[in-house]
């Protein structure tokens, strides 16, 4: 049985008493695979065999990563790249058909959602839409929509425990009559995507789908996505402050591992069991009791998809 651990530094997994998977013959999706915990989990699926087709908003990043893929599992087809901008629903539609070209022999076996951002100050997409909500929560809920005719096996959602201080309002979920922060709308957009996550899977239950979907809080990792304090210097503070005690990208990656290979229950909600979900080895979190409102859930799928129908669909 091959070790569930990295080929390439032998870091844990937090998992290893589970098998190793075989993803050989695989096809995976990923967004969010250019940066960060998204491309050591890519690295990794890769390492375990799967093709990847990455969905990437910068094509140079994405060169990076094929080129490191290449270099560590030597399969120089194992990646493909598909532009993708979660900032604009015109590119979501069109990464949706070039994904659909690229898989139209294989179909996907697992669709993965890492790609997340943080900004400073509101800002919206080209669609009108709070950024954060947009990118973190909208967009992937389109691109989910439309590529699950040709999912096979799974959907994975990085999420965070951040959606624990969200709030929906339905009467302003852009922010538009002010209110905005960092915090409130990263956990607005979190605890969207929990509930529109929640809904799914029921739905796909419900119909009797060979599909799942897992929900995941990767811990309080290092990545850029902490560069949000609004100023250089306090960013390279913070993250040198950070460095001891948060994860590293590959430790971070393990949560999405094992949410992504392993035999779980829909709906799952996946994540480090350390003090307040920071650090740890990836288990069953609790989410909050927002994120298990069913009716919630249904209304608040049902407003995103109109929201995203309304924007071109
Ligand atoms: N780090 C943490 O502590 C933490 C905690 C909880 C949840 N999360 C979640 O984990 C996920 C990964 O974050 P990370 O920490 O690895 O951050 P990261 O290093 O900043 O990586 C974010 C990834 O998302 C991509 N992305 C951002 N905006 C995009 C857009 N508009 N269109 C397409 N791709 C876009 C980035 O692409 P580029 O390479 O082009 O920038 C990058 O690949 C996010 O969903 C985040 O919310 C992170």
């Amino acid at each position: 049985m091959t070790r569930t651990r990295s080929a390439r530094s032998g870091a844990p997994l937090g998992w290893e008493h589970l098998p190793a998977p075989d993803l050989r013959g695989r096809t995976v999706v990923m967004t969010g695979a250019s940066d960060g915990l998204g491309r050591e989990a890519a690295l990794q699926l890769a390492l375990w065999g799967a093709d990847l087709v990455l969905a990437v908003r910068s094509r140079d990043k994405g060169e990076i990563v094929r080129s490191r893929v290449t270099a560590e599992t030597g399969r120089p087809g194992a990646v493909r790249l598909v532009d993708l901008d979660l900032d604009d629903l015109s590119s979501v539609r069109a990464a949706a058909e070039a994904i659909g070209r690229e898989t139209a022999g294989t179909g996907i076996d697992l669709l993965i959602h890492v790609a997340g951002l943080v900004t400073r100050r509101r800002e919206e997409t080209a669609d009108g839409f709070e950024r954060m909500l947009g990118v973190n929560a909208l967009a992937p809920l389109l691109l989910t929509d439309l590529l699950l005719p040709s999912v096979r096996d799974r959907v994975v959602v990085v999420a965070s425990h951040a959606h624990t201080f969200g709030r929906v309002d339905r009467a302003d979920p852009h922010f538009r009559r002010g209110g905005w922060s960092l915090r409130a709308a990263y956990g607005r957009s979190k605890l969207v995507t929990m509930l529109w996550g929640l809904d799914l899977a029921e739905q796909l239950t419900a119909t009797g789908s060979p599909v799942d979907l897992q929900l995941v809080h990767p811990g309080w990792v290092l990545t850029n996505l902490q560069n949000a304090t609004g100023s250089d210097h306090l960013d390279a503070l913070v993250t040198a402050a950070s460095r001891p005690l948060a994860m590293t990208a590959q430790e971070g990656a393990a949560s999405v591992l094992l949410a992504a290979t392993q035999p779980l229950p829909s709906g799952s909600y996946l994540g480090p069991d350390g003090p307040g979900a920071l650090h740890g080895r990836p288990t069953f979190l609790r989410r909050s009791p927002t994120a298990l409102d069913r009716g919630l859930a249904r209304e608040v799928a049902a407003w995103a998809r109109a929201e995203v129908d309304g924007a071109g669909g």
